[in-house]
């Protein structure tokens, strides 16, 4: 009796980390493609397909900072060799190189913050988004991978 009991107890809580974890992959996913959407709207606007839009920039830029702040711990250990849904995984080296992927995180946060208040027109929408988009690519380039 006791050992069904302990039995259904380890079952619990085995299926609340499961539920846990995969919480956590769809708000990193989540995160990312939010990320892209914003990037794709203000290239839009650098491109010329847009009118220029303060409101525009301001929420990607919003997001783009909660972005720079949640991802210490957007990849939690626990995520490790996880199936992500879509194109791309996180690359195992963002757990293998820690102090890496925290660079580029600091690196990041700095571009973003420093575009704000500067992005007042097309033009230094262009500049600016230049210096993030450098850092998203940057961090791509190394710690996410494209699924073949
Ligand atoms: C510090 C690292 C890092 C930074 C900075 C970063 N990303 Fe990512 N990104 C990742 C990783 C790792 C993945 C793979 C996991 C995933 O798909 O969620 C990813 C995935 C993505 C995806 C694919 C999401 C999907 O599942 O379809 C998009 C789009 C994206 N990032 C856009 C951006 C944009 C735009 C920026 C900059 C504004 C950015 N990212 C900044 C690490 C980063």
């Amino acid at each position: 009796m006791m050992r069904a009991v302990v039995a259904v107890g380890v079952l619990m809580l085995g299926a609340t980390a499961v539920i846990a974890q995969q919480d956590q992959l769809k708000d990193t996913q989540t995160m990312m493609k939010g990320n892209g959407k914003n990037a794709g709207a203000l290239s839009a606007i650098v491109k010329g397909e847009k009118p220029y839009d303060q409101a525009t920039v301001d929420a990607a830029l919003a997001q783009f900072d909660d972005t720079a702040k949640k991802l210490p711990k957007l990849f939690p250990a626990s995520l490790k060799g996880k199936p992500f849904d879509g194109d791309y995984q996180p690359s195992d080296k963002i757990w293998q190189d820690k102090a890496g992927f925290d660079e580029h995180i600091a690196s990041f946060a700095k571009a973003v913050s420093d575009a704000k208040g500067k992005i007042k027109d097309t033009d230094t929408l262009k500049a600016e988004l230049g210096l993030i988009g450098k850092q998203c690519g940057g961090c791509h380039e190394t710690y996410r991978v494209k699924k073949t």
